[in-house]
């Protein structure tokens, strides 16, 4: 049976402990647990999962490649803290034809005014925000349309 296209799920820096960090902001959802709910959904959808995390930059941008070079339907990426930092991760998302969707668990816009700017939105197909880790469903699902 031919392989289902493949939606790269990308996960920055610190998402590693989701579960336990700061479970009042980024709920107590594991990565596992959403990795699992995706490939659940993903079933329903006709999409495979290929769900990573790092706390890496480089591999986040060598991770950005790869989906373009393996022809991937879609990037869902939850940069964590490097979407506010990291002109690298700007340049390697213009730098791919494959969409991103970019994800964050909480809202950044009202937090903390160094969370306000994303390097990651200006090149992102669209921005899910503050839903938890429903956010990361809601950009399969938006994926699937694309
Ligand atoms: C985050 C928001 C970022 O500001 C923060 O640095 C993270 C997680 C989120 O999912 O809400 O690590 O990307």
């Amino acid at each position: 049976m031919a392989k289902p296209p493949t939606v790269y799920v990308l996960n920055g820096p610190n998402l590693n402990l989701l579960g336990v960090r700061e479970p009042e902001i980024y709920g107590t959802d594991t990565l596992d647990d959403i990795a699992g709910a995706l490939e659940d959904r993903g079933r329903e959808l006709g999409l495979g999962i290929d769900m990573r995390q790092s706390n890496h930059e480089g591999h986040l941008i060598d991770w950005l490649h790869e989906a373009q070079a393996e022809g991937a339907r879609a990037v869902i990426l939850n940069a964590g803290a490097f979407t506010h930092t990291s002109v690298a991760l700007h340049d390697a998302v213009k730098a791919i034809s494959v969409p991103v969707i970019e994800v964050h668990l909480s809202n950044p816009q009202a937090r903390e005014s160094f969370r306000r700017r994303s390097f990651v939105a200006p090149v992102a197909q669209g921005t899910i925000a503050g839903f938890g880790a429903l956010g990361y469903q809601l950009a399969l699902d938006a994926a699937a349309r694309l």
